[in-house]
C-alpha cells in the first residue's frame, strides 16, 4: 500500500534522514519508533507532503505522491493524526468530527462506526471539544481523521502526554481498529505498547532506519531490550 525507498529528507540546508526505507501492507499495523528528534514526525511530513524538501521515492497504493499537495494527498486516503491533536476546543465534539468527513455527504455510516468505536464521543457529542480530557481529546482526533475513511491511518505518538490509564485505553481502541481492518503506521516512544500491538516495525535513530522486522523478533533483539525495554 505505501511503499518507500531512499528517501532522504531536509530542514532547510539540514539533511535529518537518510536513505531511509518503509512499506506498510495492507490491513498491516506497522511501528515505527524511536527516541526523540530520531525523525519520526520529519518522515510522515513528508509522507503527508506537509514537508516537500525531499528525495527518494513514497509511492501509495502504486501512485507516486512525493511531491504532490497535502490535500491531494489526504483525497488519495492517506491521514495523519498530527502530534499536537489540532482539534478545535471551542467548537462542540460533533463539528469537530464532521470537519473530518470534508466534502463527503455520506459521514453517517462513519459516524455511527466511529460512535460504536469511543462512545464517550457519542455521550460529549455536543461538549466543546477543549473541555474533553486528554485522551477523550486524543480520541477525538483519531475519530476526526476516521471520518475521511482513509486508507491508511498515520498517527504520530498518541500515547504523549497520557496517563497510563488513558494510554491503554487509546491502544485497546486502535487494537479494536486494526482488527476492523484498518491500515495503520503508529509513531511511538512507548516502544513497549507499540510492539505490542503492530506485526511488523522499524526502529528510527538519528534519520536512520538502524532495525526492521517483525515485532515479536525485535522485542527480543538486545538493542531494544536495552535501550527501550529497559530490560
Ligand atoms: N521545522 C524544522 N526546522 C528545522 N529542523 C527541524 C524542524 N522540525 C524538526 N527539525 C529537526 O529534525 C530532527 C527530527 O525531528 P522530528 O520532529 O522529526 O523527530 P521525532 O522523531 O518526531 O521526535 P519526537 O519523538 O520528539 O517527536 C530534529 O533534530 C529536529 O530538531
Ligand atoms: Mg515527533
Amino acid at each position: 500500500m505505501l511503499d518507500i525507498s531512499g528517501l532522504n529528507i531536509f530542514h532547510g540546508n539540514i539533511q535529518v534522514v537518510w536513505d531511509l526505507g518503509l512499506t506498510v501492507n495492507e490491513g498491516e499495523m506497522v511501528a515505527l519508533i524511536g527516541p526523540n528528534g530520531a525523525g519520526k514526525s520529519t518522515t510522515v511530513e513528508t509522507i503527508v507532503g506537509l514537508n516537500r524538501n525531499a528525495t527518494g521515492s513514497i509511492t501509495f497504493l502504486g501512485e507516486h505522491i512525493l511531491g504532490l499537495h497535502p490535500y491531494d494527498i489526504f483525497k488519495k486516503g492517506l491521514a495523519l493524526v498530527p502530534e499536537k491533536r489540532e482539534i478545535f476546543p471551542k467548537m462542540p465534539v460533533i463539528e469537530n468530527l464532521l470537519l473530518g468527513a470534508g466534502d463527503r455527504t455520506d459521514w453517517e455510516m462513519s459516524l455511527q462506526r466511529l460512535y460504536n468505536l469511543f462512545p464517550i464521543l457519542h455521550e460529549r457529542e455536543q461538549q466543546m471539544a477543549g473541555t474533553l480530557s486528554g485522551g477523550e481529546q486524543q480520541m477525538l482526533a483519531i475519530g476526526r481523521a476516521l471520518m475521511s475513511e482513509p486508507k491508511l491511518l498515520i498517527l504520530d505518538e498518541p500515547s504523549t502526554g497520557l496517563s497510563p490509564i488513558l494510554v491503554a485505553q487509546v491502544f485497546r481502541s486502535l487494537e479494536r481498529l486494526g482488527r476492523g481492518g484498518t491500515t495503520i503506521l503508529l509513531l511511538e516512544q512507548n516502544v513497549r505498547h507499540a510492539l505490542e500491538l503492530c506485526e511488523r516495525g522499524y526502529v528510527l535513530e538519528n534519520g536512520r532506519i538502524v532495525l526492521e522486522g517483525k515485532t515479536k523478533n525485535l522485542m527480543h533483539e538486545k538493542h531494544i531490550q536495552k535501550a527501550y525495554l529497559g530490560i
